[in-house]
């Protein structure tokens, strides 16, 4: 899925010199990027239209637009490009933070639509562990969505495996893949802290 263009925009989010606004540009064009692939596996269905040539043309929109689902904070500038690729979708949030010690995450906010039959679209930029997914995933599951997607910009190896537990494969979307983690659950090489990059020094 790689092409010239998700390289560059990858290589924009690496690198350290790029400053907040250009970081969070990218990762919306990402987002863009991702959400026109993921559409191309979700149900179209035919439509006809009438032109004022007064001659039909048959196109091929989705049948039921998904559920696109960020996890705060870092998920956003991602989510934003994603609502570009699905204008029309319903969305939600949860609100979810790492514990630095034991890389646990903790769900401190919910805001979500009726999730009952529905497909959904998770977004994350850092897939690193896999933990703030794989529990986004169980309360979407739990809310009764029938098929649910998982986007992010920089997946880690390890994570990706363990959301494969719980999503198929080829519902899993990202830019790149890295390999390993380091003892702070950083994605390596990876991009730093994706939230701070975005939005400033946390502190609280
Ligand atoms: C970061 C990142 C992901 C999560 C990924 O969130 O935004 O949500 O860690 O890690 P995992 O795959 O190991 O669960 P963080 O808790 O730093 O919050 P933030 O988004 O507010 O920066
Ligand atoms: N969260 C981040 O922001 N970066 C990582 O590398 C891992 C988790």
């Amino acid at each position: 899925m790689a092409t010239p263009r998700l390289e560059e925009l990858v290589i924009t989010i690496r690198a350290p010199s790029t400053p907040s606004p250009a970081f969070r540009f990218a990762l919306a064009e990402i987002g863009r990027f991702l959400g026109y692939e993921i559409s191309k596996q979700l149900t179209s269905t035919p439509t006809r239209i009438k032109t004022s040539l007064g001659k039909e043309a048959i196109h091929y929109p989705l049948e039921q637009n998904p559920v696109l689902i960020t996890i705060l904070r870092a998920g956003i500038p991602l989510y934003q490009g994603l609502q570009d690729a699905f204008p029309n979708a319903e969305s939600g949030f949860i609100g979810s933070m790492r514990d630095e010690t034991t890389l646990q995450p903790k769900t401190t906010y919910l805001a979500l639509p009726n999730l009952e039959g529905k497909t959904a679209i998770i977004c994350d930029t850092m897939l690193a562990t896999g933990g703030s997914i794989c529990d986004a995933v169980c309360t979407v599951q739990d809310r009764g969505a029938r098929e649910i997607y998982v986007c992010s910009a920089i997946a880690a190896a390890p994570g990706v495996r363990k959301v494969e537990g719980l999503v198929p494969r080829d519902h899993i979307y990202f830019a790149a893949l890295d390999d390993e983690l380091n003892d702070k659950g950083y994605i390596v090489p990876g991009l730093g802290d994706a939230g701070d990059r975005s939005f400033g020094k946390k502190i609280d």
